[in-house]
């Protein structure tokens, strides 16, 4: 991609801008704590949401889990019909370990991985 370098890059929804948080291609590790599925290593990019519970919980209580999945759910589908605006193709992934997951990212454990959403050109 033109003016992106390969790594890991945070959401900043306060700027709606990406924060470089790792250098050099992290796919592959990615995959392997994918059970190495080939889409989250051949994507293009992968799109990784994460949950931190206690922001909705402290407000909604134990609903807040199921508003955060909900949530979730809403965000992976608007990425998925944006791709096929770009023609892009896209899968949801949810089979992961996730603390492995979270290692490569380098986010803290209060971080749940809910999906990593590997997006690329379809053949
Ligand atoms: C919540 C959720 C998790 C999923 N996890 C995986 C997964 O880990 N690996 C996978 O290949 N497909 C997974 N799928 C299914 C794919 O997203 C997709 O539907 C499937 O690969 C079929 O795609 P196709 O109809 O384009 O062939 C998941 C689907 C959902 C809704």
């Amino acid at each position: 991609m033109d003016g992106i370098t390969p790594g890991i890059y945070e959401y900043e929804p306060e700027t709606h801008t990406l924060k470089k948080t790792k250098d050099n291609d992290q796919r592959e590790s990615l995959a392997q704590a994918a059970l190495n599925q080939a889409s989250v290593s051949q994507g293009v990019i992968d799109i990784v949401i994460t949950a931190i519970y206690e922001k909705t919980t402290a407000k909604y209580g134990e609903r807040g889990i199921r508003y955060v999945h909900m949530e979730a759910g809403h965000a992976a589908q608007n990425i998925c019909l944006q791709a096929v605006v770009l023609q892009l193709g896209a899968v949801t992934v949810g089979a992961f370990d996730d603390e492995g997951v979270l290692e490569v990212l380098g986010a803290p454990e209060n971080e749940t991985p809910l999906y990593i959403i590997p997006l690329g050109r379809p053949n």
